[in-house]
C-alpha cells in the first residue's frame, strides 16, 4: 500500500516540500506519496491525529507548530530535546517519535553544497528564536572555533550559550557585542520578512566569508549587506533541500540525492 506523508503548517499554500518529497520518492523508487495540509493556529493536534487515523506514516512540521510537535511526540531525538523544537514526526503504530533535521540540514549545505568546512571556523548566528535555537547543536559538532549568538534581546542569546556551553566554544549577547571578523554569518532572525536588516556593525565579515541566510525566494536586506561587503551569499533554499532529505531519510531508510532537486527548485 503507498506510503502517506504530510507538512503541517499555517500558511502552508507556498510550501516546497510536497515537490521535494515527490522528486525524492520517484529518484528512489518509493512508494509514497506527500501532501501539504493547512491546520488550524489552534488545531494543529486534531489536524495531526486525523491524518494518523488516516494511516499517515510521518509529518514534517513547519511555522508555527514546531514547538507543539516537540510536546506531541513521545520520543525526542538528542538534537530535537535541545532544540525544543520538532520538524519531524515518525508514527511507528501508537508510537510517535520526533526529530529535527533543520540543523543537519544547514550543515550540510554549508558543508556538502558549498563545500566549506565548518571546523575551526568563527561562525556567527543572528537570532536567538527557533530557528536558531534548531542548528546551535549541529554547527557545534562541527567543532568550530567560536559561536557567538547574537541577538536583538540579549538576554536570549545569552541562556542560549548558556544552555548550550557546555557542548562548545559558544557565546552570546546583544548586536553591540559582536567582535572580530566572522568566516561563516548566518541569519536565522525573521528579518527577512518584513524587509528589516539585523543591525550589524559594519565590519562582522573575514575575507572570503560566507553569509547565509535561512530565507529563500527572496532578496533579504542582509543579503544585499552582505553582498555589498564582498562575502559570499547563499540564501536557505539549499537548507530546506537538506532537511526534507534528512527527513526522507529517517522514514524510508533511503538517502535521496539532493544536488539534482535543488537544481530544479532553482530553476
Ligand atoms: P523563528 O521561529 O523564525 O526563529 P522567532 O522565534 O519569533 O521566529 O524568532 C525571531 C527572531 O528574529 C528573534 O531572534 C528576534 O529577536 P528577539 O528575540 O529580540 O525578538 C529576531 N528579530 C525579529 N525582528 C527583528 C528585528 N527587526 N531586528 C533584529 N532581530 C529581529
Amino acid at each position: 500500500m503507498t506510503d502517506r506523508y504530510a507538512v503541517f503548517g499555517n500558511p502552508i499554500a507556498h510550501s516546497l516540500s510536497p515537490r521535494i518529497h515527490a522528486a525524492f520518492a520517484r529518484q528512489t523508487g518509493q512508494d509514497m506519496v506527500y501532501e501539504a495540509r493547512l491546520a488550524p493556529l489552534n488545531g494543529f493536534i486534531d489536524a495531526l491525529e486525523a491524518f494518523r487515523a488516516e494511516g499517515g506514516k510521518g509529518a514534517n512540521v513547519t511555522v508555527p507548530f514546531k514547538v507543539d510537535a516537540f510536546h506531541y511526540a513521545q520520543t525526542l531525538s538528542e538534537r530535537a530535546r535541545l532544540a525544543q523544537a520538532v520538524n519531524t514526526l515518525k508514527f511507528e503504530g501508537e508510537h510517535i517519535l520526533g526529530d529535527n533535521t533543520d540543523g543537519a540540514g544547514l550543515v550540510r549545505d554549508i558543508t556538502a553544497n558549498l563545500g566549506l568546512g565548518i571546523r575551526a571556523k568563527h561562525v556567527l548566528l543572528l537570532g536567538a528564536g527557533g530557528a536558531a535555537r534548531g542548528v546551535i547543536l549541529p554547527l557545534l559538532q562541527e567543532g568550530p572555533a567560536r559561536l557567538f549568538i547574537a541577538n536583538r534581546t540579549p538576554e536570549k542569546a545569552t541562556a542560549l550559550a548558556a544552555q548550550f556551553g557546555a557542548l562548545g566554544p559558544v557565546t552570546g549577547g546583544g548586536f553591540d557585542a559582536i567582535t572580530g571578523a566572522f568566516d561563516i554569518v548566518i541569519n536565522a532572525t525573521s528579518t527577512g520578512l518584513s524587509d528589516e536588516m539585523p543591525p550589524l556593525p559594519g565590519r562582522v565579515f573575514a575575507p572570503g566569508a560566507l553569509a547565509y541566510d535561512m530565507m529563500y525566494g527572496k532578496e533579504t536586506p542582509f543579503m544585499a549587506f552582505a553582498r555589498a561587503q564582498r562575502a559570499r551569499v547563499v540564501d536557505g533554499l539549499g537548507m530546506l533541500v537538506e532537511q526534507a532529505a534528512e527527513s526522507f531519510f529517517w522514514w524510508r531508510g533511503v538517502r535521496p540525492e539532493t544536488a539534482p532537486v535543488i537544481a530544479q527548485l532553482r530553476k
